[in-house]
């Protein structure tokens, strides 16, 4: 293992204000990046690349999976039954040994960092620009839930019983921090879980599961399953048996969900539809770079990448903000992840269905800013695209992509823009960029969004900075935020205690 000098590079904003007065502010620091700059780092990321391009990358994470394999409902009933059961010793086991057992999962993942970018690299597309910050952010869930968990024994007259069995059915896209997240969570609070990784990237998980084992999880308390059939994982989700199921995932899949299983107990982080507003007091520069980065970071592929800007008044006709937004797009290298100066790396699969339309198609008077291209004969690799004027109410303006193509939007006002914003279906995250106090106050008053961002990118929350998660069809079963002091509390119920002497 070569020396990895790091810095901490993460944002220094304060920690977000711990309501209701339970917090996990003692012990708890978030975990740093790993400086590129630095030439110890960058040797240290190319070994990494080339064992990600070698095929023994997958030997470990196929190796869990094929022992995770279930093939038939009976199998899946005895896992489950399996997971129940270990459910009472584990939250008996009490707050203090599970919080040991997550802060130790956190060092366990740290070390394997290298481990799990070659994995996600392989696997998933990702640039080590990309994955580097998600494993830290996998890190600072163990180590903030575990805080967490100490939280749930010091509330004063008041008792907490955590659900018995959680299933967690994770997106492809954040293939390490969100498992590792949702999982932690519910380990913290007391219960058993069952982890059903996204097909596209399930050694990501394996991966990421035999760290937490190594960290000594319990693997009767947590299990990895690998249904390749979808009956079985309907089966799996829709159990009377299960308490909680938590998926990130497509509002569709939500509801796909909940058909299955009316009364389904369900946290859900679904789909986005995200705008950066942009007004003339804005500076330019920095716009143009954090709308590029926000846009086309993986590709596009984040449920709070930008899909949208919305330019106030002159901003829309300034040669120079367009400038800067052409320079800041047409300047980010497009390839896969294993060459190292790619910035935005491929899409999951070849581009299809309305995401191809996005790419290749334009609606009413739209034109193209810039024109996405295919770059090879994948499918998976495109230029990013930037198409003009999107109109109000069009599919660009209302349709979640997850993709590499931004519509830029015109309003007269900033009313008119927060308006446009706020008029589609999601509300997770959104951003403004504006150096008017007066402006900005206005619009953190009437923006409907579950993360607001302000002169800066709108992705990458930071666990205890940014306390995650969304409103109206970006979240279903109640707006409840990753990394954020309440999350734990949603995987079991209190039992205040009032007592007479
Ligand atoms: N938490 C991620 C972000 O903020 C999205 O899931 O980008």
């Amino acid at each position: 293992e070569p020396v990895r000098h790091r810095v901490q590079n993460r944002s220094t904003d304060a920690p977000h204000p711990q309501p209701n007065g339970v917090g996990v502010d003692e012990g708890f620091a978030n975990e740093p990046d790993t400086d590129p700059s630095l030439p110890a780092n960058r040797a240290w990321g190319r070994e990494i690349l080339r064992s990600a391009a070698d095929a023994s990358v997958f030997a470990a994470g196929d190796a869990a999976l094929a022992a995770a394999a279930v093939r038939d409902a009976g199998a899946l009933e005895r896992m489950m039954a399996d997971a129940r059961g270990s459910a009472s010793a584990w939250a008996a086991a009490g707050a203090d040994h599970r919080a040991t057992v997550l802060h130790a999962a956190g060092r366990v993942l740290a070390e394997r960092r290298a481990e799990l970018l070659a994995v996600m690299t392989a696997e998933a597309g990702k640039t080590l620009a990309e994955g580097d910050p998600e494993v830290s952010e996998a890190i600072d869930f163990a180590h903030y839930y575990a805080e967490s968990a100490r939280s749930l024994a010091d509330v004063a007259d008041a008792q907490f019983d955590p659900v018995r069995l959680t299933v967690v059915a994770p997106p492809w896209n954040f293939p390490v921090a969100i498992p590792a997240g949702s999982v932690l969570a519910a380990l913290a609070a007391g219960s058993a879980v069952i982890i059903k990784p996204a097909p596209q990237v399930r050694r990501c998980a394996a991966v990421m599961v035999e760290a937490l084992w190594a960290a000594g999880v319990p693997r009767e308390v947590l299990h990895l399953v690998d249904v390749p059939e979808n009956e079985l994982g309907r089966q799996l989700i829709s159990h009377p048996a299960v308490d909680r199921v938590v998926l990130t995932g497509a509002f569709e899949t939500a509801a796909l969900f909940r058909s299955w299983r009316p009364d389904l107990p369900i946290l859900a982080e679904t789909s986005g539809k995200n705008a950066i507003i942009v007004t003339a007091s804005a500076d330019y520069d920095l716009a143009a770079a954090d709308i590029a980065k926000s846009a086309f970071g993986h590709a596009g592929q984040k449920c709070s990448a930008a899909s949208l800007a919305i330019l106030v008044g002159s901003v829309a006709d300034s040669a120079r903000f367009e400038r800067q937004l052409l320079d800041a797009v047409t300047t980010m290298k497009v390839g896969w992840p294993t060459d190292p100066v790619s910035v935005v790396g491929p899409l999951i699969e070849p581009a299809s269905g309305k995401l191809l339309r996005a790419l290749t198609q334009l609606e009413g008077d739209e034109s193209w800013l810039v024109q996405p291209r295919a770059l090879d004969g994948s499918g998976r690799l495109w230029s990013p695209g930037v198409k003009r004027w999107v109109a109000p109410g069009s599919e660009a303006h209302m349709t979640e992509f997850f993709g590499p193509v931004l519509g830029l939007m015109r309003a007269r006002t900033l009313e008119e823009a927060i308006e446009l914003q706020n008029a589609t279906p999601f509300g997770l995250t959104a951003g403004i960029h504006s150096l008017d106090a007066d402006e900005v106050g206005q619009w953190v008053d009437t923006v409907e969004a579950g993360n607001l961002y302000v002169n800066r990118g709108i992705t990458g929350a930071i666990v205890r900075r940014q306390p995650f998660g969304g409103w109206k069809r970006s979240s279903v079963g109640g707006s409840t935020k990753a990394g954020g002091p309440s999350y734990v509390f949603g995987f079991g119920t209190w039992k205040p205690v009032a007592r007479e002497p």
